[in-house]
């Protein structure tokens, strides 16, 4: 259960307790992060629930896939770290990993 620093849109940062094998979306959504509307569930096609991954941890989650890439790259928020949460997998390696909730578009 990896403890994750998270930003929301208002600056309030807080450690949400994430599940190892929950999708990071997942963990979001249910621990009441609003911001995160994960409109279509998870199955990575309407990006509302873009985040980005801080400092190295982008890097060491390793690439988006094609289909992520493609959907995440054309959103209005989109940084060099952006994610789609739902396709992120919590593992405990992730302890200390830190993420800020991007503003969520269709
Ligand atoms: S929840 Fe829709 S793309 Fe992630």
């Amino acid at each position: 259960m990896p403890n994750i620093q998270v930003t929301d849109l208002s600056g309030k940062v807080s450690t949400l307790k994430a599940k190892s094998g929950e999708t990071l979306m997942e963990a979001l959504r249910d621990n009441g992060y609003s911001d995160i509307e994960a409109v279509c569930g998870g199955v990575c096609s309407c990006s509302t629930c873009h985040v980005y991954l801080e400092g190295d941890w982008f890097s060491k989650l390793g690439e988006r896939s094609e289909d992520e890439n493609q959907l995440v790259t054309s959103t209005d928020h989109f940084k060099p770290n952006s994610r789609l949460s739902c396709q992120v997998t919590v593992s405990d390696d992730m302890e200390g990993m830190v993420v800020t909730i991007a503003h969520q578009t269709y």
